[in-house]
């Protein structure tokens, strides 16, 4: 099966509306400017919420080829849940995906597995790819292997999922976010696989090849190559250097 290699940006707390735009419009000039060596990778980014509405005006007046999502959803439809986004209007602003689970979700606002679970299907109840991401800590590391507590986080976060809906998978190692040191590419090959198994056991092997599993931690465009190489490695979600448009344009125009 050939999954085409995912890109994605996670801006996290950064880029006000005005910047997005900006970033947005030179993105967009840099992949038309690889268009010879560019290896056809779908691109997105993941701004703030109050930028969704400017991105989606620049990429569908000027059709550019990048794809956009949110950071978050609510896991409720409508109601009162002051400060809480609804997959109703992400869908509205026509998002295409929204991350779910990140670390920095479960560890500063206390997400649950729960709280992921009910996430993943308030997406797909709306029409968005989830990009669920897993990943241990450090402690977990030491104490159980890199796979396990990935491997249970996906097999909570689905339960009750179709995942034929739409899903793509971030395996994100919390030590190696934002702190230069990247999982080696063999060993988010050996999580990779270890997922990807856990989806042909949860809903089937043509779901699981179809699948995109990211990794995300430190990675940046001297080692998005070396990733991309790995059977099970299908793209990645970059933190820092999706901010810096010359570093991420470099990623997005990798070569294996
Ligand atoms: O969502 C992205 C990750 O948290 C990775 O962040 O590339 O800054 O390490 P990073």
């Amino acid at each position: 099966v050939k999954r085409t290699p995912f890109i994605a940006g996670n801006w996290k707390m950064n880029l006000d509306h005005l910047q997005a735009i900006a970033f947005v419009q030179k993105l967009a000039w840099s992949l038309a400017d690889a268009k010879h060596d560019y290896a056809d990778a779908e691109v997105a980014v993941f701004p703030p919420f109050t930028d969704l509405r400017s991105v989606q005006t620049l990429v569908t007046a000027d059709s550019l080829p990048i794809g956009y999502g949110a950071q978050d959803l609510s896991k409720h439809d409508s109601g009162a849940y002051t400060g809480e986004i609804s997959g109703a209007f992400l869908k509205q602003l026509d998002c295409g995906y929204v991350i779910i689970g990140h670390s920095e979700r479960r560890t500063l606002h206390a997400e649950s597995d729960e709280d992921v679970n009910a996430k993943v299907i308030a997406a797909h109840r709306h029409g968005l790819v989830p990009v669920l991401c897993v990943g241990e800590t450090a402690e977990d590391l030491e104490a159980h292997g890199a796979s396990a507590v990935p491997v249970a986080q996906l097999r909570r976060a689905l339960e009750g999922v179709d995942a034929s809906k739409g899903l793509v998978v971030a395996y994100e190692p919390v030590w190696a976010i934002g702190s230069g040191q990247a999982a080696t590419p063999a060993q988010a090959e050996q999580v990779a696989a270890a997922l990807r198994a856990v989806l042909a056991e949860l809903a089937g092997d043509e779901v699981a090849q179809a699948t995109r599993i990211l990794y995300g931690g430190s990675v940046k465009a001297a080692n998005i190559a070396a990733f991309l190489r790995e059977p099970n490695v299908d793209g990645a979600l970059v933190g820092g250097a999706s901010l810096d448009i010359d570093e991420f344009s470099a990623i997005v125009r990798f070569k294996k």
